[in-house]
């Protein structure tokens, strides 16, 4: 595996690859890699002839009071798992490389609407500051598809809406998220978890699967399946963000046209905030 930090370097790459009719997929990650990123590195693999990894954790996406600072930096032992799962290409620039000047950045790409709901009503910025980095990555690496996790459903949805606004031409493709075997989704920051707090965590995943079951039953009073779902979190001592049902499209409130719900939990748990989310078609 070749491992770059400048624009220029993945750029020759990519050029040399594309001019040998060769098609390269893109796996955007902020390190700290797990057994979940692999699932995607390996999605890319069947979507690719080359798999490039980026590993930038994003200042622009992290609010004044978040983990920008502690968010895990692993990245020799990021580099193993990559060679190991046969990625072509690390890509992982320095702060400097991405944004000029000392980090800042003029343009912004803002998803308006979907970015300012759910996770984005608590996280204010946040989705401005994924939408940039990926339009970026996406224009500094010019892969022909890229992958992204669904545990981070929302954050798929602006990337998607994202590339179909501003006409890059990108696949955006979806890996199903992958769960420890107690229903935890796999995320960087359980790792902020304290073994007490881990064992209530996979209350999220449960409290989701019980709302998919009052769905697939028949159930259509969203809000009683919002509010019990939310109880159930704070049962298991969780600060809730959010427990919502919604158009699996667009995030919007289900209608009469929804194809697909999908079932959204946002809490804290100590010092670790906790997001996932299962998809329900409408039977
Ligand atoms: O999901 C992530 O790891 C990040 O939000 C992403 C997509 C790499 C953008 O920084």
């Amino acid at each position: 595996m070749r491992v770059v930090r400048s624009v220029e370097e993945v750029r020759a790459q990519v050029r040399a690859w594309r001019k040998a009719g060769q098609r390269v997929a893109l796996v955007p990650t902020m390190g700290n890699l797990h057994a979940g990123h692999i699932s995607l590195l390996q999605l890319a693999r069947q979507r690719g002839d080359r798999v490039v990894v980026s590993i930038f954790v994003n200042p622009l996406q992290f609010g004044p009071e978040e983990d920008y600072a502690r968010y895990p930096r692993t990245l020799d032992d990021d580099i193993r798992m990559l060679e190991e799962a046969q990625c072509d290409l690390l890509f992982a620039p320095g702060v400097d490389e991405l944004y000029a000047e000392g980090g800042s950045q003029r343009t912004l790409v803002s998803v308006r609407g979907l970015s300012e709901i759910l996770c984005g009503v608590v996280r204010p910025g946040h989705f401005d500051g994924v939408a940039t980095v990926v339009a970026k990555l996406f224009g500094v690496v010019g892969p022909d598809v890229a992958v992204f996790g669904e545990k981070d459903f929302q954050q798929f949805r602006v990337v998607q809406l994202m590339t179909r606004d501003l006409a890059i031409p990108v696949e955006v493709v979806g890996a199903p998220t992958v769960r420890a075997d107690d229903g935890l989704a796999l995320s960087s920051r359980n790792r902020y978890l304290s073994a007490e707090d881990r064992s209530r965590a996979p209350a999220i995943y449960r409290s989701l699967q019980e709302g998919a079951a009052r769905l697939r039953a028949g159930e259509r009073d969203f809000s009683a399946i919002e509010q019990a779902g939310a109880a159930l979190l704070a049962a298991a001592g969780m600060k809730v963000d959010y427990y919502a049902v919604r158009d699996a499209d667009d995030l919007a409130l289900p209608s009469s046209a929804t194809r697909e719900f999908v079932l959204l939990a946002a809490a804290r748990l100590g010092s670790a905030r906790l997001i996932d989310n299962l998809r329900v078609p409408v039977g």
